[in-house]
C-alpha cells in the first residue's frame, strides 16, 4: 500500500492512489490524489514556470521557474517564497516565523501509532512517517499518512519536534495541507446553529479564502469540521468528492485557497486564532488525524466511505456493532419538574410499549430544579429520588428496560457547592468579568487536578448504580478562555490543553466503564465530531425534535457520519422547538433514521396512539439492524423546492426505503423514485409498505392494501417505484424489500 521508488512515495488501495515527490533532494511536492493508478510516471510535470512576483530561495537565486509560490506542496510555509496559506506557522526566538522544511527521511510503520490523549483511527493499516527538518535545524516536523486496505479514507496528522536549544511557539498547525492542481471545484460545507446544525451548503469556490471554523471551544453547531471539494458535475451517485472531516471537537480552521495561477489549496488544522504552543528544547507537540476521502462515486460514495470507516477504524465502544436501545428520555416529557413516582410512570408505560431504556435527563442532583444551578455538584437530589438511584435503577430493571442518566461533566453554576469551594477553577481571564452561557461556566479542564477531581465524581456516578447509558452534554461556548495557571505566554494553549484533558478523562473513563453506552451530546449536535465518536458510539444529533428540521439535519449529519451514531427521537406536537404539528407516522419514521427514542410524555397517549406505537415499535425491532448497519443512501436531499427527501438503507437480506413529502402541492408531478446501488441480478420481495395514513383509521391500525410481490433489482433502479399521491401534508412512506 506503500511504496518509495526514485524519490516518489505512492500510497494506494483499490479506493485511491495518494503521490508525493521529493523534488531538488529536499522540497515534498504534492503530485496526485484520485482514482488508483498503478505507477505515476510524472504525466503532469511539476509546471516549471517562471511567474512575475513568484521568487525563489536563496539556494537557489537564478532558477527563476522553480518557485514554492507556484508548486505544489506537502506541507507548506509562510514567511519567504509562498504567499498562499500555509500549513503551519511557527515563532523562532528570535521574533522571526520564517523556516524551510526539508525532507530528512522517511519510515513505513506497521502498525499504527495511539495518539496521547487524542483519538486515533486503529486497525490494520500501513503508515508511513516522512521526517523534515528545518533549514537551522530549529525543529523537525513528522508528517503522518495512514492507509487502510479496505478503505477509501487516508488519515494524515502532524508533529512538531523542537531540535533547538531554544523554545519556539507553534503559532499554527495543520494535521493536512493539499495542493489540487486546478479550481474548478463546489464547496460543500455543513452550518447551522442550535437547533439547526449541519445544513448542506454547496456553492462554487470562487478566487479567494474560503474559511470554515470555529472560534467556540468546541467543534460546534455553527460550522461542523468537515468539508468537501466536489466537481461542478459531482451528484449523488457521480462524479469526483475530495473531503476532510478533522478528528477533533475544539476549535478548528478550514481553509479553502483558490489563488492567481487556478490551483487550489485546502488546509485543516487547529484554529489559529484560539492557539498557539511554546515547546521547550526536546519537546513535541503533536496535531489531532484528519479523515481525508476520496469518492470517484459522488456525495453518496463519499458518505459510505465515511461511514465505514468510522464504524470500523475509529468507533471504540464495544457497543459499536450492536443494535441500539429504543430509547424514553424524560427531557421532553416533563424537563425539571420530574419525581421518582414520574420516572416510575414512564417506565411503566415504556415497558408497555416495547421500548428498552429510560433515561434520566438533567436535573436529578444537587438542588437543580432550573438551569441557575446544581452542575458540579453530582450527588442525587434525594428530594426527586427519595428511595436512591440503586432503588429507582433496580425499578426500573425490575421492568425489563435498561437505565440511563445525564451528566455535563465540564460546567458548574455559581450557584453551586463546587463553585463556592473552587471559585478559581473555571476558565477566565484576570480582572475581566466572566461572561455567562445558560447561568453556566466552564470548568478549567486544561488543570490536571480539576480533571482529577470531576473524572472522580463521574467514577462514583457510574459506579453508584447498574447505570446502562450515559447522555454526556456541553450547553455553552468558551468565552474568556484562558487558565490563571498558565504563564502568559501559554494563555493561547489553554483551549487545547482543555481538549486534551477532557479527551484524557474520557479515555480514562470508558475503559473503565466498557459497559456502559455513552452517548454524546452538547446542547444536541454542537460536538457531533468525529472526535468524540472515538470514544462514544452515538450522538444526539440536535436539540429539534421536529420531523421536518431533522430531515434536513439528519440529511446533513449522513453526509459525514454513520446512520447508527445518530440519536433521533420522536416528540410531541405541536413540536417544542418550531412550533410545528406534523404527522405521527412522519415523526416516527424520520426517528427510525437513526438510534430511534421517544421524548415526550408517552403517559398522555391515548390507547389508540399506544396501539400505533407499539405498532412502530415491533416493526423497527424487526428492521432496525438493517437501517442502523445497512448501506445508506441518499435517493433525494430537499427535492422538488427543498420538499422531498427519500432514503435507502440496505443489508445482504433486506432493502428499506422511505420517502419523506413536507407539503401536498396541487398540480404536483407524480414522483418516480429510482433506488440506487442494488444487484441488479437478485430479486426484491415486497413484504411491508406503509403510505401515510388515510382519514379512516381502525383503532390506530393502518390500512393498507398492497400485494407482496418480487421486482428484479435492475426493474427497482432503472424504472423505479411510483410513489402513491396520498393527500396529506407530512407524508412518510416506508417500503420493506426482502432479498
Ligand atoms: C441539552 C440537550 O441537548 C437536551 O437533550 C437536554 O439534555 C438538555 N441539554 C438538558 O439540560
Amino acid at each position: 500500500m506503500i511504496k518509495f521508488e526514485n524519490q516518489q512515495f505512492h500510497l494506494s488501495n483499490k479506493f485511491f492512489s495518494y503521490v508525493m515527490d521529493i523534488a531538488k533532494e529536499k522540497h515534498l511536492m504534492h503530485r496526485y490524489w484520485g482514482k488508483p493508478i498503478k505507477f505515476f510516471h510524472d504525466s503532469i510535470p511539476l509546471q516549471k514556470i517562471d511567474r512575475g512576483f513568484s521568487g525563489q530561495l536563496a539556494t537557489f537565486p537564478n532558477e527563476r521557474t522553480f518557485s514554492l509560490d507556484v508548486l505544489p506542496q506537502e506541507y507548506p510555509v509562510q514567511g519567504h517564497t509562498d504567499f498562499r496559506i500555509p500549513a503551519y506557522r511557527v515563532e523562532l526566538e528570535n521574533g522571526t516565523n520564517i523556516s524551510e522544511l526539508n525532507y530528512k527521511a522517511y519510515k513505513i510503520l506497521d502498525s499504527k501509532p495511539a495518539l496521547k490523549n487524542l483519538p486515533a483511527s486503529f486497525g490494520e493499516s500501513q503508515t508511513l512517517e516522512i521526517e523534515l527538518e528545518d533549514l537551522n535545524k530549529n525543529f523537525a516536523v513528522k508528517l503522518y499518512y495512514t492507509v487502510f486496505e479496505d478503505s477509501p479514507v487516508l488519515i494524515r496528522s502532524a508533529k512538531f519536534i523542537n531540535i533547538s536549544d531554544k523554545a519556539i511557539k507553534i503559532r499554527h498547525a495543520s494535521s493536512a495541507s493539499i495542493d489540487f492542481n486546478d479550481n474548478d471545484f463546489d464547496i460543500i460545507n455543513l452550518y447551522g446553529g442550535h437547533a439547526a446544525e449541519r445544513t448542506i451548503q454547496r456553492h462554487k469556490l470562487q478566487r479567494g479564502i474560503f474559511e470554515i471554523s470555529s472560534a467556540r471551544g468546541a467543534s460546534s453547531h455553527q460550522q461542523s469540521p468537515f468539508v468537501a471539494l466536489v466537481r461542478p458535475e459531482t451528484t449523488e451517485f457521480t462524479g469526483e468528492v475530495y473531503a476532510a472531516s478533522f478528528i477533533y471537537s475544539g476549535s478548528f480552521a478550514i481553509k479553502v485557497e483558490a489563488e492567481q495561477f487556478g490551483t487550489t489549496r485546502l488546509v485543516v488544522g487547529l484554529n489559529p486564532e484560539t492557539f498557539s504552543w511554546k515547546l521547550e528544547p526536546g519537546e513535541d507537540f503533536q496535531t489531532p488525524e484528519v479523515a481525508l476521502n476520496f469518492s470517484a462515486e459522488g456525495l453518496n460514495g463519499l458518505s459510505q466511505g465515511f461511514h465505514n470507516f468510522f464504524q470500523k477504524h475509529l468507533i471504540r465502544s464495544k457497543f459499536k456493532n450492536d443494535v441500539r436501545p429504543i430509547l424514553i428520555n424524560n427531557w421532553e416529557a416533563t424537563y425539571f419538574d420530574f419525581d421518582e413516582n414520574k420516572l416510575l410512570a414512564l417506565a411503566d408505560c415504556a415497558k408497555d410499549l416495547g421500548l428498552e431504556l429510560l433515561v434520566l435527563d438533567d436535573g436529578w442532583f444537587g438542588k437543580r430544579n432550573d438551569d441557575n444551578s446544581s452542575l458540579g455538584d453530582w450527588f442525587l437530589n434525594t428530594k426527586k429520588i427519595p428511595h436512591g438511584l440503586q432503588f429507582l435503577v433496580d425499578e426500573v430493571h425490575k421492568r425489563g428496560l435498561k437505565f440511563g442518566i445525564w451528566v455535563e461533566p465540564e460546567m458548574t453554576n455559581e450557584d453551586s457547592e463546587l463553585f463556592r469551594a473552587h471559585p478559581d477553577w473555571i476558565l477566565h481571564a484576570p480582572n475581566y468579568k466572566t461572561s455567562f452561557g445558560r447561568h453556566q461556566l466552564i470548568l478549567d479542564f486544561s488543570r490536571a487536578e480539576v480533571v482529577d477531581y470531576i473524572t472522580d465524581a463521574m467514577r462514583k456516578v457510574f459506579s453508584s448504580a447498574p447505570i446502562d447509558y450515559v447522555k454526556v452534554d456541553m450547553n455553552r461556548h468558551m468565552t474568556e478562555a484562558f487558565s490563571p495557571t498558565l504563564p502568559a505566554d501559554r494563555q493561547f494553549e489553554t483551549q487545547h490543553r482543555y481538549m486534551l484533558g477532557l479527551y484524557g478523562m474520557w479515555e480514562k473513563l470508558t475503559a473503565e466503564f466498557p459497559n456502559i453506552l455513552f452517548e454524546n451530546c452538547s446542547g444536541g449536535g454542537g460536538r457531533f465530531d468525529a472526535g468524540f465518536l472515538y470514544y462514544m458510539p452515538q450522538t444526539w444529533t440536535s436539540d429539534n425534535s421536529d420531523a421536518v428540521c431533522r430531515l434536513s439535519i439528519q440529511a446533513g449529519t449522513g453526509l459525514a457520519f454513520p446512520i447508527v451514531t445518530q440519536g433521533a427521537h420522536v416528540s410531541v406536537t405541536p413540536n417544542h422547538q418550531v412550533g410545528r404539528m406534523t404527522t405521527f407516522q412522519m415523526r416516527n419514521f424520520v426517528a427510525y433514521a437513526g438510534t430511534y427514542g421517544f421524548e415526550l410524555d408517552i403517559t398522555k397517549f391515548t390507547d389508540t396512539e399506544k396501539s400505533e406505537v407499539r405498532d412502530y415499535v415491533k416493526l423497527y425491532k424487526e428492521i432496525r439492524s438493517t437501517i442502523q448497519f445497512g448501506k445508506f443512501t441518499r435517493l433525494l436531499t430537499a427535492a422538488y423546492e427543498g420538499n422531498e427527501y427519500a432514503w435507502q438503507f440496505e443489508d445482504d437480506n433486506r432493502l428499506i426505503v422511505m420517502y419523506f413529502k413536507i407539503l401536498q402541492k396541487a398540480a404536483a408531478p407524480v414522483r418516480i423514485l429510482k433506488l440506487a446501488g442494488l444487484d441488479a441480478n437478485k430479486n426484491y420481495t415486497l413484504k411491508k409498505y406503509l403510505p401515510p395514513k388515510k382519514l379512516s383509521v381502525d383503532g390506530g391500525k393502518q390500512i393498507v392494501n398492497f400485494e407482496e410481490k418480487t421486482f428484479g433489482g435492475d426493474e427497482l433502479m432503472n424504472a423505479g417505484i411510483a410513489i402513491e399521491k396520498i393527500d396529506t401534508d407530512f407524508a412518510a412512506y416506508l417500503w420493506v424489500f426482502e432479498k
